[in-house]
């Protein structure tokens, strides 16, 4: 513990990636991208069919630690994050989890409180002991200036997969359990708070110098809801976070957040807030002025497929808008599948001449 407590400041201080947490506007933005490690590389593509399956990918830390660099060494982010899949907390629980090739995530639903039994906080030392694995060997292998981030999915977003069995346009099942049986839906809620915090916890202990909660479907809850199962359940995620690891700043992504997401800002406590494509540019800009926050975001990842003149005209028009704000430069989704890698070499390129 010592040793990681004297290695913090002096190494950290490199990583530009951490500055506008400390309070500095860059004239460069840091930059990294949401799912920069993924299909639309060769080279992840060769090392998935090594793995075979995508779980075994991220519990292999050899492999995780690989697919995570890739993207570092192709076009030098600011930031790695660790590779890995926000159902990897239900399946480290006890929930059946499978990726089926082509179609996404199935699991076996859980859809009462009858079924919580199946989950078990003690189970999951092993797999997250694999991924802490993963993030200590890239700690030791990224350069030192960049930063790594881990990384969950928020509550809410991980019990809508847990409790559909898959992905859904609605979250129908979520939802409505939610309203029929709010006092039920609040124990897989704090089920998951627990273990996110506990899971976030370990990596940083293994070297992880920020965090971000992924709250990919916190836009499908209207107000009363969005408070109960978005705001406060990343309060105390925050909160324990604040208390265990006081320097390291958690990012919040409350996609489709809207208007809610200054409150969920000033609710919550996080120190960045991850704005989705959908943003105006006047909300990136201006909406979060009283607050102490870093803004990140937010070009459509299909602008990024599309490249050209209109690609380099948005990413100078984000440029411009934040120009002097604590800012980090990614996309407000992710990357998908068919991006051409020399896009992102020349979106990180503009970023860095243009900043
Ligand atoms: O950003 C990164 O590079 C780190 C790795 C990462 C993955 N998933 C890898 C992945 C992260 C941070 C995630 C987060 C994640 N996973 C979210 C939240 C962010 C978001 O995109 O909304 C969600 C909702 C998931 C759940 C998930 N994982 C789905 C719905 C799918 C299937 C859809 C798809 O894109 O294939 C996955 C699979 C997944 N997670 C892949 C990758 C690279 C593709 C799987 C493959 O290689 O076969």
């Amino acid at each position: 513990m010592a040793e990681s407590a004297e290695r913090k400041p002096t190494a950290t201080a490199k990583r530009r990636f951490l500055e506008p947490f400390r309070g500095e506007a860059l004239d460069v933005p840091p930059i990294w991208l949401m799912r920069q490690a993924g299909r639309y590389l060769p080279e992840y593509r060769a090392t998935r069919a090594d793995a075979g399956d995508f779980l075994t990918l991220c519990y292999t830390p050899k492999l995780a630690a690989e697919v995570t660099l890739q993207p570092i060494r192709r076009y030098g982010f600011d930031a790695a994050i660790l590779f890995s899949d926000i159902l990897v907390v239900p399946d480290a629980l006890g929930q059946t989890v499978r990726f089926v090739e082509g179609e996404g995530p199935r699991l076996d639903p859980i859809r009462a409180v009858g079924d919580l039994g199946q989950l078990d906080p003690a189970k999951t030392a092993t797999k997250f002991g694999l991924v802490s694995e993963t993030v200590a060997r890239l700690r030791q292998d990224l350069p030192a200036e960049t930063a790594l981030i881990g990384f969950c999915g928020a509550p809410w977003t991980v019990a809508t997969y847990m409790v559909q069995g898959q992905g859904s346009a609605d979250q129908a099942e979520a939802r409505l359990w939610a309203y029929r049986d709010p006092d039920g839906f609040e124990k897989l809620i704090d089920v998951l708070v627990e273990t996110s915090i506990d899971y976030l916890d370990q990596q940083v202990k293994a070297g992880a110098d920020c965090l971000q909660i992924f709250d990919t479907w916190a836009g499908s809850l209207p107000d009363d809801e969005f408070d109960r199962w978005v705001v406060s359940p990343t309060r105390t995620i925050r909160e324990a976070i604040r208390d265990l690891h006081p320097d390291v700043p958690v990012i919040g992504f409350p996609r489709g957040a809207g208007a809610a997401a200054v409150w969920y800002v000033s609710e919550t406590g996080v120190n960045g807030i991850g704005c989705d494509t959908a943003t105006p540019p006047f909300v990136m800009s201006e909406a979060f002025d009283d607050e102490d926050v870093v803004v990140q975001g937010n070009l459509d990842p299909l602008l990024l497929v599309a490249g050209g003149s209109h690609l380099d005209e948005r990413v100078d028009e984000i440029l411009d808008l934040m120009r002097g704000k604590r800012f980090i430069f990614n996309l407000g989704h992710g990357i998908v599948p068919q991006t051409p890698p020399e896009n992102v070499a020349r979106l990180v390129e503009r970023v860095r001449s243009k900043g």
